[in-house]
């Protein structure tokens, strides 16, 4: 069993990536929709938030956890790596931050939620794992871009102009690639490549390839998980759209 866990749409886009990669796995998603957003909660809420529910899906078997939101990754992941080597998660931005490693790309622009911008984790974490590699990561909080995506606030001129204000504070000048460091944001990559022509990296593909190289290694993790197609969701308050 593989367990996905978000606040809501960004896991559900994650867990659909990952279900076109390995269609036979049984799947788990918990979506916490009762305290989303994220991105907007204290560094201390979201790291609470983000370890009752690593404790609980690892009470449950669980063969390994993709931790499908980089707000509770930033805040949660290296001290729960730290505290629980054996239990293994796979947060998506940590692939989404080595998407960045050996390319040309001088100047890389990372969409984000608030926490997450605030946090730094992108550039912390791509300058722990490179010391000296010379790129510079500028990060833009969007947080209209999350509330379009959970309200379905489908209005194409309106999504539009959003994504056009988000793209306006890059500088055209001076930038090789855009990081949809929100596992959102990725719904609206359709609209973002109406205006953005470089390179779009998407730390939830990331993760698919970084989950299925890390299989190649822990056949033992790979032989365990039930191959049943099945999938069942949760989410912690009444779906809202339905
Ligand atoms: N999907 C979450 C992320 O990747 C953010 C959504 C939220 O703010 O709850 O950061």
């Amino acid at each position: 069993m593989i367990w996905v866990f978000d606040s809501w749409f960004g896991g559900y886009y994650t867990l659909w990536l990952l279900r076109e990669k390995f269609p036979d796995f049984d799947y788990i998603f918990y979506a916490d929709t009762k305290n989303i957003p994220y991105g907007e909660k204290s560094p201390e809420e979201i790291k609470k938030y983000t370890f009752a529910w690593l404790d609980f899906l690892f009470d449950k078997w669980v063969a390994i956890v993709i931790l499908a939101c980089n707000t509770a990754s930033a805040y949660a992941i290296r001290d729960w790596q730290a505290k629980y080597p054996d239990k293994k998660v796979l947060s998506v931005t940590i692939p989404g931050v080595e998407a960045m490693l050996g390319k040309w790309y001088k100047n890389v622009w990372v969409f984000a939620t608030n926490a997450t911008v605030k946090s730094e984790i992108f550039p912390k974490k791509f300058h722990e794992i490179k010391e000296f590699e010379e790129l510079d990561i500028h990060q833009v909080w969007c947080p209209n871009l999350v509330t379009i995506v959970e309200d379905k606030e489908l209005n194409e001129d309106y999504i539009n102009s959003e994504i056009l204000n988000y793209l306006a504070s890059i500088s055209s000048n001076n930038l090789d690639a855009l990081v949809l460091g929100c596992t959102h944001f990725p719904l609206l990559k359709s609209h973002i490549e109406k205006h953005f022509y470089w390179d779009i990296i998407d730390p939830s593909h990331e993760a698919v390839i970084a989950l299925e190289k890390y299989f190649e290694k822990h056949r033992d993790i790979y032989e365990s998980i039930g191959k049943n197609g099945r999938i069942e969701i949760y989410t912690t308050w009444e779906n809202k759209f339905n």
